[in-house]
């Protein structure tokens, strides 16, 4: 094994077994034979599944056209792969050598930080917007999934080696705030003067919008006043401008609090009111491309294949009878800043995450955009939906009187109970924890709650319990967690190393595989960058959960058959380190994309 030889299959090598695998199936006049990772271990490490569509077309037998492919693939897989296996009708297995998977995770262990993960080859700009809660409104359930979504999907897209712009695309703009500013108006004056505006203690932010909103609703005279509110404010009024700005920096500072809870990290507050200047530009270009058109006093856009329930064509508003914009309009003018104008991101490509309930505002805007050619055509728009968060009885996630739950009060239920699971285990449960326990538990805590949603298909309901996330059992954050201290325990103990320092991980080591366990572990191992970039093209981060759940249990099989501490020869002990250091190394990885950070004792 040559020391500077390439340990992963590069990229490269892949395409060269898939254009083989094509070029094999050319003669057929079909050259899409693909080969792609297994989607079972047992079915190899890769597989091609082309000879069954191919055979109808040839009127060859599908077993035959397998044969045809493999003779086409051989020549190239030779160094890395075994003999292909016809299985079935036809479909080929291909599996890692012996010598190939021992070189490749060996590569891992020399390379610590990305564990032969390669950087993109094309480096893309990407805008990923995320979190989005709204002014003056309490950020809800909805708003923590989009965060703890959005911040994995940035940190693997980075991670890969992307340029990730993460915006927050508040909602800080729109005619709520009329009736809030008049509210302040009689309520807060201070909040109306600049110099005073920003340190206006406003109380509970929920609380004041219910008031002004209460007197919205029941009284005509502050409506009339709310509404002018709204116009002095588009005007740029300059006491409804401070009161505006006294929301928005209390409002900051309460998400921010949550973000800081949450650990989350360079996401840019990029508000709807950023784009107001663009608004006008927006309408002008879609009427005068007649895209938009008068509708009932409103200006609509009317795309094809969108009808109401009775068939009616659905429009798309972009401005109210009012003169007042819409939702879909602010995201038109944003998608121009983000991709189309020169001063903007120029992004290549756009992930909006947001609950599914907005697919059809996304689907209609990305449309309307094309259509306007408010993007160049190699972008890509993507919306990332998700489903709701449910509460344990499968209805609307709400506190026992049923009010909505505040996500403060969540994160730190979550951190309490998994407080309380450590100090019943300890010597003295009544003792208060020592600090470093006390960062642990939170780790746990808030960890469970990201590792809950992460692991979950994002486009499916959940339901919220903090029983099932905090379990040791399952495919949980603690379940995790102690997985990865436990390999730093073996490692520790194989090495002599002290309990209370930091792990010293062992240099990496010749891999001999001298067991089954061994080499199952190992195949799940070097499967890491395809399941990376199965992450990066298809954006479902329970990818990654399941893995390191496999991956966990192979290892754990691995353990059971294998013993690193006695192993029969030193080279072996050696060896079988050196596969808890890359597990070990690929479990913290994956954590921290998940936003959890690991620990070495629990
Ligand atoms: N503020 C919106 C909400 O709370 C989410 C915004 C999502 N992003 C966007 N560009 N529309 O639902």
């Amino acid at each position: 094994v040559e020391e500077n030889e390439e340990p992963q299959m590069s990229q490269e090598e892949k395409d060269k077994i898939a254009d083989a695998a094509a070029e094999a199936a050319t003669p057929f006049g079909i050259n899409d034979a693909m080969v792609t990772p297994a989607t079972r271990l047992d079915f190899g490490d890769y597989q091609c599944n082309a000879a069954m569509g191919l055979a109808k077309n040839v009127g060859m037998s599908p077993r035959d056209c397998a044969t045809k492919i493999v003779d086409g693939l051989r020549p190239i897989i030779g160094d890395i792969m075994e003999e292909p296996e016809i299985a079935g009708p036809g479909f080929i297995n291909l599996r890692f050598k012996k010598e190939y998977l021992e070189k490749s995770v060996q590569g891992m262990a020399k390379d610590p930080e990305r564990l032969s993960v390669p950087v993109v080859g094309n480096k893309k700009k990407i805008v990923v917007d995320f979190s989005s809660p709204n002014i003056a409104k309490e950020m809800h359930v909805g708003h923590l999934r989009s965060t703890i979504i959005g911040d994995t999907l940035s940190n693997v897209l980075e991670f890969s080696g992307h340029d990730v712009v993460r915006l927050n695309h508040v909602g800080d703009w729109g005619t709520q705030f009329g009736m809030l500013v008049e509210h302040l108006r009689d309520e807060f004056p201070a909040a109306l003067n600049k110099e005073t505006s920003q340190n206006v203690d406003l109380g509970d932010l929920v609380t004041l919008y219910k008031a002004a909103k209460q007197r919205f609703d029941k009284d005509d005279d502050f409506k009339v006043r709310s509404r002018e509110g709204v116009v002095k404010l588009q005007a740029g009024d300059a006491e409804a401008l401070a009161a505006w700005e006294s929301l928005c920096a209390a409002s900051r500072v309460e998400y921010q609090k949550i973000y800081d809870a949450l650990n989350i990290k360079g996401l840019e507050e990029r508000g709807e009111s950023f784009y107001n200047p663009f608004l006008n530009g927006v309408i002008d270009d879609l009427e005068k491309q007649e895209l938009a058109v008068e509708s009932d006093g409103a200006t609509a856009v009317f795309l094809d294949g969108y009808t109401n329930r009775d068939g009616s064509p659905l429009p798309m508003l972009v401005r109210k009878s009012d003169g007042g914009f819409n939702y879909a309009t602010t995201d038109l003018a944003a998608i121009r800043h983000r991709t189309e104008f020169d001063d903007g991101e120029k992004a290549d490509r756009v992930l909006y995450v947001t609950d599914a309930g907005q697919s059809q505002h996304f689907e209609m805007v990305f449309a309307a955009a094309k259509k306007a050619g408010f993007l160049p055509e190699t972008v890509s728009l993507e919306h990332v939906p998700f489903g709701l968060v449910q509460g344990e009885d499968g209805k609307k996630f709400a506190t026992r009187s049923g009010d909505t739950v505040k996500l403060r009060d969540l994160l730190d239920e979550a951190v309490r109970i998994a407080g309380e699971d450590v100090r019943s285990r300890r010597e003295d449960p009544e003792a208060e924890l020592p600090d470093d326990v006390k960062e642990v538990v939170k780790t746990v805590g808030i960890g469970a709650v990201k590792y809950a949603d992460l692991s979950m298909n994002r486009e499916s309901n959940y339901k919220f319990s903090y029983e099932r996330m905090l379990s040791l059992n399952g495919n949980t954050a603690p379940y995790m967690l102690y997985a990865y201290a436990r390999i730093c325990g073996i490692v520790r103990k194989a090495t002599g190393q002290e309990e209370g320092q930091s792990v010293q991980w062992p240099e990496p080591a010749d891999i001999v595989i001298t067991d089954e366990a061994e080499t199952q572990l190992i195949r799940n191992l070097v499967k890491l960058p395809d399941v990376l970039s199965e992450v990066e093209n298809d954006l479902y981060p329970n990818r990654l959960c399941d893995y390191l759940f496999e991956t966990s249990q192979m290892f754990n099989k691995f353990y059971e058959a294998c013993s690193v501490n006695n192993a029969e020869t030193e080279e072996i002990k050696a060896s079988r380190l050196s596969l808890c250091t890359v597990t070990a190394g690929t479990i913290r990885l994956l954590m921290g994309l998940l936003g959890i950070k690991v620990v070495e004792r629990l």
